[in-house]
């Protein structure tokens, strides 16, 4: 599902984010993206759903080379993917069932497919009571919910979460990783950006850890497997 061959990011402000990254991940995998803040795990991310590009080396996703030049079709690799950003992205001007239900009627589900699919959504997310309620009037927490039904709703083959529960409750966390380890054992593809080592010890899975930015750009950056 992704490939990325001597990945680099250096921004123009001449941070390296990091150099030389090497990852596989195969379809239906479950893998953690762990490090200290600053290390490169939402530059990582951003670069798999084609927001940003690498300075130098290769990537794959879904068989699509998203480095090869001149690339202008990342929104298409988007359509199998549920990204969940750090900031939501959520329309602040529509209620909790637009925002949810907009990403199927771009992808030009029809009407009553969409109805079901997002009344699903809202069960999962226990946001059933909120549907008509505008973003605005959500609390954070709630808000990280409408984000992770809206990447869900879609049924995608690969999601991209960049602190998918940073915010959430224990109790919605555990959903949320009981959720997502349901669409793995069906095949989805999973790559969890995390901070919290505390997660990644109660739900064991592939785990790669990046290091902190040291003098002349990150260096050492590698895997580990988390035990369990
Ligand atoms: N748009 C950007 N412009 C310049 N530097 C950036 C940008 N985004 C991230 N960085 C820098 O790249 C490094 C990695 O950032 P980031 O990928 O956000 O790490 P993490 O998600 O692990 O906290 C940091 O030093 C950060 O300051
Ligand atoms: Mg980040």
């Amino acid at each position: 599902m992704i490939q990325m061959f001597s990945v680099s990011k250096t921004y123009p402000s001449q941070i390296t984010a990091f150099s030389d990254f090497y990852l596989e991940v195969g379809a239906g995998e479950f893998v953690f993206i762990t490090g200290p803040s600053g290390s490169g795990r939402s530059s990582l991310l951003r670069i798999l759903f084609g927001a940003e590009k690498p300075s130098s080396g290769e990537v794959i996703v879904n068989g699509i080379r998203l480095t090869q030049p001149g690339f202008k079709k990342a929104y298409q690799v988007r359509k199998m993917m549920g990204i969940i950003s750090p900031d939501f992205k959520l329309l602040k001007d529509c209620n909790v069932r637009e925002n949810i239900s907009f990403v199927l009627e771009v992808m030009g589900y029809p009407p009553k497919a969409i109805k079901e699919k997002v009344y699903q959504a809202l069960i999962l997310m226990g946001l059933q009571e909120r549907e008509k309620d505008s973003i605005l009037s959500l609390s954070a927490g709630e808000q990280q919910r409408v984000a992770i039904g809206r990447a869900l709703v879609k049924d995608p083959a690969l999601i991209l979460a960049d602190e998918p529960t940073s915010i959430l409750d224990d109790e919605m966390t555990g959903r949320v990783m009981t959720i997502f380890s349901e669409l793995q054992q069906k095949g989805t593809t999973i790559v969890f950006a995390t901070q919290d080592t505390h997660l990644i010890q109660r739900y064991p899975h592939r785990t790669i850890s990046l290091v902190a930015k040291r003098e002349g750009g990150a260096e050492g950056n590698g895997e580990v497997r988390s035990e369990g």
